[in-house]
């Protein structure tokens, strides 16, 4: 007999045979909803080739060109896409309600319509007045975009077939609604079969799709992780509330490297892009601060300058403070014990509190002895050399591993007026550029160099 329900997580998905409180695949509270399982439906069009056919790959690599690649002129967008958009290809661009995604999608299809592609925007959550106030906002009322504002899937795929448009956006994913599913708009099943249908649609006619999905917080409706798999490119657009920086990075990409960043700016009239994001990055310092250090990072394909600040202090509480803004707090913990185990520095009775500036999270590991400096660095209260930027990875041992692309962060960091660069040994550090460089071998060398401590 067929099991008349499932239970499947809105967070990231997962399918459960039982209800339970917690996911056991990504941890999730109260995110389990129960399922009407999804009809077998009719069979997809198969993606390329005859069906029940193989081929062979060389055969495919002469039969087909290289995709076509439409520039949109937004450079931060068009590299995080690879190099611009890929024709037929499908696009999910998640963000918390709020963070920009309908502004950036609205200015992205007005730039993809001026260089001449056909733009569909599909509104399930604003009206088109609420859509147009928005366009004129953004001097964009004149730019030649398609608005439809719908949400029942069936006229929505009717709507493409009859515009025939060369990209499409729905925003967003959670408010379409297919009405041979029998569950309400926003569930776990109403999300993928729309994304479904509408990826494979797009595919068939060579049409570029773009779905908008929100980050949810609460479990009742799916996130945008459900659709992930089903889709070329995966985009994350984040920022910190407060915070007038937005960060376009993609997490998944068929056509282009996966890290590359987009950095913009959310001004009164629209999305600004951001092209020297270091420069803006570093503009609120002032005076070498203890604390604080300046980390030469590589993001996606581009060097990016940023600040870590650490603040150390005594702690009143019985269990010492660890609080991370913009980086991974179970590597902190680790850079905490191998300053304890390695350097005989320990952090036990004080709380500590790292931050990155700017409202950016950096992922790196060749963060690891940036941060580390900036814990000494508070610690000590003695700010580091004028100047001086700092990267490196951190192993247990305390020994620092060289990192990716030295001479590129080199030459960002000349670029912006540093002169010096402290950095594991045996880099590949290139020629001069400017900047001096000294190399360390592990981080108790380094705390008694730098810190005359350790
Ligand atoms: P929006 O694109 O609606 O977010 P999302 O689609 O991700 O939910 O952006 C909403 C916020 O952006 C809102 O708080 C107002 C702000 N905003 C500006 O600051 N300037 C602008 O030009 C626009 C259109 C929006
Ligand atoms: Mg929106």
């Amino acid at each position: 007999m067929a099991k008349s329900t499932t239970f499947s997580c809105s967070a990231c998905g997962a399918s459960h045979s039982k209800w339970s409180g917690r996911c056991d695949a990504c941890g999730a509270w109260n995110s389990i909803t129960e399922e009407a399982p999804l009809s077998a439906g009719p069979a997809s069009k198969s993606l390329g080739g005859k069906r029940g056919r193989t081929m062979e790959l060389t055969d495919l690599a002469t039969q087909e060109d290289p995709p076509e690649r439409t520039l949109s002129g937004i450079n931060e967008l068009d590299r995080v896409l690879g190099g611009g958009l890929v024709g037929a290809s499908a696009i999910l661009v998640g963000g918390d309600p709020g963070i920009g995604k309908s502004t950036l999608l609205l200015q992205a299809a007005a730039s993809f319509a001026a260089a001449g592609l056909k733009a569909v925007y599909v509104s399930g959550e604003e009206s088109s007045a609420q859509v147009r106030m928005r366009a004129q906002r953004m001097g964009l009322s004149e730019a030649p975009v398609k608005l439809a504002t719908e949400t029942n899937l069936r006229d929505i795929l009717t709507t493409l077939e009859v515009e025939k448009p060369d990209i499409a956006i729905i925003d967003s994913i959670q408010t379409m609604w297919a009405d041979n599913v029998d569950s309400v708009p926003g569930s776990v099943s109403q999300v993928r079969s729309a994304a479904h249908e509408l990826t494979t649609f797009a595919k068939r006619k060579g049409m570029a799709v773009v779905l908008v999905g929100h980050v949810t917080k609460d479990g009742q409706i799916a996130g945008p992780r459900v659709v992930e798999h089903m889709v070329d490119t995966v985009l994350y657009f984040e920022g910190e509330r407060g915070h007038q920086f937005r960060i376009l990075r993609a997490v998944k990409n068929r056509f282009g490297p996966a890290d590359e960043i987009g950095v913009f700016e959310m001004t009164g009239e629209g999305l600004a892009e951001v092209s020297n994001p270091s420069a803006l990055f570093l503009s609120d310092r002032e005076e070498p601060a203890p604390g604080s250090v300046v980390f030469a990072g590589i993001e996606g394909t581009r060097p990016l300058l940023v600040e870590f600040q650490a603040l150390v202090a005594p702690s009143p509480h019985s269990q010492a403070r660890r609080t991370v803004v913009g980086w991974d707090g179970s590597r902190l913990a680790m850079i905490l014990a191998v300053l304890e185990a390695r350097c005989g520095i320990p952090f036990t009775g004080l709380d500590v509190y790292l931050n990155v500036a700017g409202g950016i999270r950096i992922g790196e590991p060749a963060a690891d002895l940036a941060v580390a400096a900036a814990l000494l660095s508070a610690r000590e209260d003695a700010a580091l050399p004028k100047e001086t930027v700092v990267f490196g990875e951190i192993s247990l041992s305390g020994a620092l591993r060289p990192a990716g692309q030295t001479e590129n962060r080199l030459k960002e960091a000349g670029k912006l007026g540093f002169t010096r660069a402290i950095l594991p040994a045996k880099s590949k550090t290139g020629s001069g550029l400017g900047v001096s460089v000294m190399e360390m071998t592990d981080l108790s060398g380094f705390v008694g160099e730098v810190f005359g401590a350790g």
